[in-house]
């Protein structure tokens, strides 16, 4: 079996005026090629925290991770900006796009961040567009756009670089339930058809449903709930 990550016994702490805040102490997780992974847990857990060092976009206090056979923590910070951006894709909870351009400007900006040419990248970002059935809406703003919208436009721009492995922050945390559904189907099926390793952070165990494996994240440690 293919591991895409492998987290090691991972601690993280935030520092806080008076100490420290031990968020978990000793969490590992294998993340094998093509796991759809769903992690849940209570609101405050630390899942937000968990994802985020598995993507590379914060370091934790001890343990180690490794992403497609790398060890992060021996990675210099722009080494990690490349990895992030190349070989991972992100979607939040409130889409984090950018206002000031239009949807197309926001799924391009990664190829151009990688150093590719403007027009092949816009061509790139228009069939990508075409994915999450958008390309009508290519020169409209994020704020023309319904939250489900958004949140395809987001997936969009997530999966544009072709990344191994997509982390969902919430995807579906802001809107009702009938378009989260819509949004779950789209990451299923974009999983599917692009080959992703995918995880999930989600409170609402209907979300985990849409998921091969469901773990629970309680007082500090990842539980396994269920396999396919
Ligand atoms: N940057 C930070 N500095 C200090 N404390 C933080 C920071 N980020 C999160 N926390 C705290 O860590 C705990 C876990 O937070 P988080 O990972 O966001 O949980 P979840 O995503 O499960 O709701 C919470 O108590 C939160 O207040
Ligand atoms: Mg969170």
């Amino acid at each position: 079996m293919n591991n895409i990550v492998q987290a090691l016994n991972l601690g993280k702490e935030y520092p806080l005026p008076d100490g420290v805040l031990r968020v978990f102490e000793g969490i590992s997780l294998d993340i094998i090629q093509g796991d759809l992974v769903a992690i849940m847990g209570m609101s405050g857990v630390g899942k937000t925290t968990f994802l985020n060092l598995l993507g590379a976009l914060d370091k934790p206090t001890k343990g180690e991770i490794l992403f497609d056979g790398e060890d992060l923590l021996l990675k210099s910070d722009k080494e990690l900006a490349g990895i992030r951006n190349r070989k991972i894709g992100f979607v939040f909870q409130f889409y984090h796009l950018l206002p000031e351009f239009t949807t197309l400007e926001n799924i391009t900006f990664p190829l151009l961040i990688r150093g590719m040419e403007k027009r092949r990248a816009q061509e790139i970002a228009l069939e990508m567009l075409r994915e999450v059935f958008l390309e009508d809406k290519a020169q409209i703003r994020p704020a023309q756009l319904s939250g489900g919208e958004q949140q395809r436009v987001a997936i969009a721009r997530a999966l544009v670089n072709e990344p191994k492995l997509l982390l969902a922050d919430e995807p579906t945390g802001n809107m009702d339930w009938k378009t989260g559904q819509a949004i779950l189907e789209l990451i299923q099926e974009l999983h599917q058809k692009k080959g992703l390793s995918s995880v999930i952070v989600t409170h609402n165990e209907k979300v985990a449903r849409f998921c091969h494996k469901v773990y629970l994240m309680e007082s500090g440690n990842l539980k396994l709930l269920s396999l396919p």
